[in-house]
């Protein structure tokens, strides 16, 4: 019998126990920074050092962090269904657990771009990004092309490139399972409204969640805790 599928959409609070900050919660990045000024289109043109010293912050967080037992949980998954998980996270977490098949919808932290590249051209301009590891990128720092560097990120204000390929493995799962994401940035807060009918959806998360859907499971715990009831339901 041919393995089933499960879509994991996954967002800052998969990467919580990890010691990474959330975006929303209390205390959380979104409360010590303006987005708009740190990780929108607009903020980028008007201030690119500063756009650029809060990612290489983030960076810098994500080279002492380490995969946490629920994104090892995610990756195990993989022995028994096909996995693909779609995450909302900049991180490498999910990779570094073992996790085969990651979309990141928001880009990657710990890459780069020349800052005339857009999505619109071919696909996100795959071919100019540059893995700069865990090193800063300051104002001056060009690529081959002469062209100033600037995160291989989705600023707000931009479009989400990969939210096609996303839709596609959400409507093909048999399962959805949704951890850590408070829902609200769209387009990949709707994702999971793309499920089959007959897909079940579980959301791991502490907090209350929107349930928009009779079919969701709650499961009200931690990523780590949570995932081990996940692992349980199956
Ligand atoms: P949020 O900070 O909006 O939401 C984090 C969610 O994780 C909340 O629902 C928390 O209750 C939950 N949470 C906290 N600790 C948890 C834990 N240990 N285990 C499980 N869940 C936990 O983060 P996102 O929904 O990921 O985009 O934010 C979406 C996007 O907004 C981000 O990708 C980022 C941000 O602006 C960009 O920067 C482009």
């Amino acid at each position: 019998m041919s393995k089933k599928r499960i879509a994991v959409l996954t967002g800052a609070g998969v990467s919580a126990e990890s010691g990474l900050g959330t975006y929303r919660d209390n205390g959380g990045l979104w409360d010590n920074y303006d987005p708009m000024e740190v990780a929108s289109i607009e903020g980028w043109y008007r201030n690119r050092s500063k756009v650029l010293d809060f990612y290489n912050m983030q960076r810098e967080h994500l080279r002492n962090a380490r995969p946490n037992d629920a994104h090892r949980a995610i990756a195990a998954l993989e022995k028994d269904y096909i996995v693909d998980v779609i995450t909302q996270n900049v991180d490498n977490l999910h990779e570094r657990a073992g996790s085969t098949h990651v979309v990141h919808l928001h880009g990657e932290a710990t890459k780069v771009r020349p800052e005339n590249t857009f999505n619109d051209e071919d696909g996100y301009s795959e071919k100019a990004v540059f893995d700069v590891g865990y090193d800063a990128v300051h104002l001056g720092d060009k690529a081959p092309n002469g062209v100033q560097l600037r995160p291989h990120i989705v600023f707000f204000g931009e479009a989400v490139p990969k939210m096609e390929e996303a839709i596609n493995l959400v409507s093909r799962a048999d399962i959805v399972l949704i951890v850590g994401t408070s829902l609200s940035v769209y387009p990949a807060a709707g994702l999971y409204r793309y499920a089959r009918q007959e897909a079940p959806i579980y959301i791991i998360d502490p907090a209350e969640v929107p349930l928009f859907d009779s079919r969701i499971v709650h499961i009200r715990k931690v990523a780590t805790e949570g995932m081990k009831d996940f692992a349980g339901m199956l």
